[in-house]
């Protein structure tokens, strides 16, 4: 059932292009993006003012990644929240809010209660949900489900992707309705996504080169992962699979906070996992990143770079280079978390440790 696999973490890594796929399916039609069961008007839509995403772990993360692509397609100011936070602090909603709770199992007890709370604020609430019929989507507004099909890992790999495939829908629901994009630019960034699943599969062509560096990471002390704009949530993502697996210190920066701190830890053999942006896309991140590395280089960490294919600038700074393929900015975090899943899961596997059921973690958090 592991499909060949050593662990279902690596199957459903694999599933990804799938994921995707399935995910996006049916929501462009007539030229138009459609949602599931949508039960919020277009009216509703265009009166929203104000995005909140809440949710946890991986699913943040999906949002984190998600708020750089509505607010650049929608204008609208889009706040990424922890569940567990949103819920105590008194947040600012109405109904001109909408809230999208992102959630694979729907059942996340700290989720759940954000959904309250927003409804009982008036606030709109739409779920990203992978579990039909789970209490998160019936308590919302409306859904749009993931189809990334069961996860058994406890670590979340396809729904993640899936996630951020179906908040950029969202986004792109929000920009049509609201008339930010014209539909041949909806159109256009639909066709882009609908375009990963292949560019995923040829990540999925660098899966033993990673595996092989994760058994000569296993007996390291600590990992950091380093990424800007986009880049920056995958890097929270690739040392959230590291920590829950690996049981390893990891920690994700966003690269321009090094120097306010985080460069004091690098130290001789430290491994660096650095997520580049493209070269052909905002000329400024990437040189900004290229001189992050070299400074940690040259403080003797041992760095692992995920770049674009053909990105000759970073060669001389990578002591390690996993290279993905070129795709728009703001869809890089679908090709270039891949290699961190599978870094994360094979240095817990070297280590000995069981990569589909980590200690003391459950598949879905029912307590807050
Ligand atoms: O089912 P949910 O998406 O609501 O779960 C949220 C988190 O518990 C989940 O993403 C968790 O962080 C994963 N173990 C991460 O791999």
């Amino acid at each position: 059932e592991k499909g060949g696999h050593e662990y279902f973490m690596l199957k459903e890594i694999e599933e990804q292009p799938d994921a995707l796929a399935n995910t996006l399916r049916g929501h462009f039609v007539g030229g138009r993006i459609v949602l599931d069961e949508q039960r919020l008007s277009d009216q509703d839509l265009r009166d929203v003012d104000k995005v909140f995403v809440v949710a946890c772990g991986s699913a943040y993360h999906s949002g984190l990644v998600a708020k750089y692509a509505i607010e650049h397609w929608t204008r609208l100011p889009v706040e990424v929240e922890l569940a567990s936070e949103f819920r105590y602090r008194d947040p600012v909603l109405d109904r001109d809010t909408l809230v999208v709770a992102v959630s694979q199992s729907g059942e996340t007890a700290d989720t759940l209660e954000a959904v309250r709370h927003a409804r009982a604020q008036k606030a709109r609430v739409l779920a990203v949900c992978n579990t039909n019929g789970a209490q998160i989507p019936r308590e919302s507004d409306a859904v749009l489900y993931t189809h990334a099909g069961p996860e058994i890992g406890v670590a979340s790999t396809k729904a993640f992707l899936a996630q951020i495939a179906a908040n950029y829908l969202v986004g792109l629901a929000l920009a049509q309705a609201r008339g930010t994009k014209y539909p041949d630019e909806v159109a256009r960034e639909f066709h882009e996504l609908e375009a990963m699943p292949k560019a995923v599969q040829q990540v999925l062509g660098t899966v033993e080169q990673v595996r092989a560096l994760g058994r000569e990471l296993a007996d390291s002390k600590a990992v950091l992962f380093l990424g800007r704009h986009v880049g920056y949530p995958v890097a929270l993502e690739g040392a959230l699979k590291l920590k829950e697996l690996a049981y390893m210190h990891a920690e994700g920066f966003a690269a321009g906070e090094l120097k306010h701190g985080p460069i004091a830890l690098i130290e001789e053999g430290l491994p660096v996992v650095v997520v580049m942006p493209s070269p052909k896309g905002r000329a400024v991140l990437h040189s900004k990143l290229v001189s992050n590395i070299s400074e940690i280089q040259a403080r003797g960490a041992r760095t692992i770079v995920i770049a674009e294919e053909g990105d000759e600038t970073v060669r001389p700074f990578a002591d390690h280079l996993i290279e993905v393929p070129a795709v728009s900015t703001l869809l890089q975090p679908l090709v270039s978390t891949v290699p961190l899943q599978v870094l994360a899961a094979e240095i817990a596997r070297s280590r000995g440790y069981d990569v589909d059921k980590p200690r003391n973690l459950a598949k879905s958090v029912t307590v807050e």
